[in-house]
């Protein structure tokens, strides 16, 4: 299986946020980004894997900035590192000033998917290679957050978890 890049996965989607879609605040509901945010990062990651994938895991969301009714709001994520079967998975996310056209980030969040056949049973993916400053520091994490997101889940002994460990000694 030949190696890409993280840049081949890349999936963008903008996007208005509209009333049905925001909290009391009138700001964008928590978990209506959470939708949108799979929903690009399961297309970046089966662009890389070329099969279907399911979501295993929600590793991190960092909700820094509201996002007010009526924003324009660009997600854009991409493939961070490749395991056997499962793709770490970095989603970015922008609002956009509708007059000046300037950007802010908003929030981050890194979700996990798994390649899959036809009966739903993981299948290997191709290897990534990270070409930008910023791919190579998230590919480098990208371990030990798996053996953390492991941990978590209880499928993996902290003992095992070595990666992790190294960060506390
Ligand atoms: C995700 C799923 C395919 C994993 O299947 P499984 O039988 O547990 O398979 P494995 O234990 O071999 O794990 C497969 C891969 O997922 C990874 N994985 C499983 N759970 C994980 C977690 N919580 N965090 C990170 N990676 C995880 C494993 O490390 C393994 O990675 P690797 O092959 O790259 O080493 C299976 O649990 C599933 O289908 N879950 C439902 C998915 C779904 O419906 N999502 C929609 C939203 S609910």
């Amino acid at each position: 299986m030949q190696a890409k890049h993280p840049q081949d996965s890349v999936c963008i989607m903008t996007d208005v946020v509209l009333p049905g879609e925001t909290n009391p605040l009138n700001n964008l509901f928590g978990g209506e980004l959470l939708a949108r945010m799979d929903r690009a990062a399961s297309i970046a990651a089966g662009r890389h894997a070329g099969r279907v994938v399911v979501t295993a895991s929600v590793n991190h969301v960092a909700f820094n900035r509201a996002i007010p009714l009526g924003s324009v709001v660009t997600i854009e994520a991409k493939v961070s590192r490749t395991f056997n079967s499962s793709m770490e998975t970095f989603i970015d996310v922008w609002t956009e000033d509708r007059i000046s056209g300037e950007r802010k980030k908003a929030n981050e969040a890194i979700y996990t998917f798994v390649a899959v056949d036809e009966h739903g049973s993981p299948v290997k993916v191709p290897a990534i290679e990270p070409q930008t400053e910023l791919e190579h520091q998230r590919f480098a994490a990208a371990l030990r957050r798996k053996q953390l997101s492991l941990v978590l889940a209880g499928k993996m002994n902290p003992h095992d978890a070595t990666e992790l460990k190294a960060l506390f000694i």
